[in-house]
């Protein structure tokens, strides 16, 4: 794998037809940030938490139901919102992506990604900060859907993808 991981949420119209990551709106809004932030997409290894298009509506809430529904033991996604059993292999597949390409830095691209590799998804309380994870060091940061319907989260997630370069010359976190 390359040194940096770019991990978003789940595939839209665009993903899923070319069963791609990141080939749509937001993968402009993202190519277009790491250019500003110095970074090749090319060399970064790009991928999702679902890779799969969650029907109707785009929204995650669609694979989510109550604790009573589910048997997982994953933290609510949402609030109170948990994933349903049969999305969770996704999860380990995105686990088992991370561990097999070891990657210096994982940028964890909104509060789905931040969920699935930190357990957390509360992305503007934990954005920018270096976690520790057991797939390695991990940068959150706001998803560029996000960025799409409000644009004035551009300039921070610029600045954390200026911070995920230099992050990734080196795996540890120091
Ligand atoms: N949003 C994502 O999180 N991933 C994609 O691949 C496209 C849009």
């Amino acid at each position: 794998m390359s040194s940096i991981c770019i991990v978003g949420e789940a595939w839209g119209a665009e993903e899923e037809k070319a069963r791609l990551p990141f080939v749509g709106p937001a993968g402009w809004c993202l190519n277009k940030m790491l250019e500003e932030a110095g970074i090749e997409r090319q060399r970064c290894y790009i991928t999702n938490v679902f890779n799969l298009r969650p029907k109707p509506t785009n929204d995650i809430s669609n694979l989510c139901g109550k604790r009573a529904d589910v048997t997982n033991n994953l933290p609510p996604l949402r609030n109170g919102e948990y994933l349903h059993d049969e999305y969770v292999p996704e999860v380990e597949r995105l686990w088992e992506e991370l561990r097999a390409g070891s990657p210096n830095l994982i940028i964890a691209m909104g509060g789905t990604a931040s969920w699935a590799i930190l357990g957390d998804s509360r992305i503007s309380k934990i954005r920018g900060a270096i976690a520790e994870s057991r797939f390695g060091k991990v940068l959150p940061t706001y998803h560029p859907a996000a960025i799409l319907r409000q644009w004035d989260l551009r300039h921070v997630t610029v600045l954390d993808l200026m911070k995920a370069k230099r992050e990734a010359e080196f795996p540890e976190v120091r």
